[in-house]
């Protein structure tokens, strides 16, 4: 195993429901290290290039609406095994198949409005994170803490 990034989104209905530092809590008990953090807005457009994959399926036009417009916190967290650790922490897409700790059980609302995205893989990872970040705003000091 080595030391990865991945992408977290703290998506709007859980920004809304003050829930930011609940969530990042949950991660930094866990051990990941914050490398990068932002609290920003996102138009329709962007909104469907981040979630390109999903295009043409009938949940798309919900999805990218619900994360359009409204606050949201892209997050940078680095530790070993990040990528595959943080979509065990966050736990099933459905709330009510959600493991019993994670984070979609404990705050999502439903299937579409989940509390958190977590990067699906290396490759994601790599495309997800310079979607919000150039490389100067990442901590990489932070990388290597312990
Ligand atoms: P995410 O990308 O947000 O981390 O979620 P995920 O990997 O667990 O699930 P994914 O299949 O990538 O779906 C992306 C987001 O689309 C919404 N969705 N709604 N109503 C539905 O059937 C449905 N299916 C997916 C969810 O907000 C999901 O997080
Ligand atoms: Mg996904």
């Amino acid at each position: 195993m080595s030391v990865e990034r991945t992408l977290v989104i703290i998506k709007p209905d859980a920004v809304s429901r003050e829930l930011i530092g609940d969530i990042l809590l949950r991660f930094e008990h866990a051990g990941f290290h914050i490398i990068a953090m932002k609290m920003i807005r996102i138009g329709r457009q962007e909104a469907e290039m981040f979630y390109e994959e999903h295009r043409g399926k009938p949940f798309f036009p919900a999805l990218t609406e619900m994360l359009a417009g409204e606050p949201i916190i892209p997050v940078v967290l680095s530790c070993e095994n990040a990528i595959a650790k943080a979509r065990e922490l966050i736990g099933a897409t459905d709330p009510a198949l959600a493991a019993e700790g994670t984070i979609r059980h404990d705050f999502a609302l439903d299937k579409s409005h989940n509390s958190v995205h977590g990067s699906d893989s290396p490759a994601s990872a790599a495309r997800e994170i310079p979607f919000f970040f150039g490389e100067a705003e990442i901590c990489h000091s932070r990388e290597v803490l312990r």
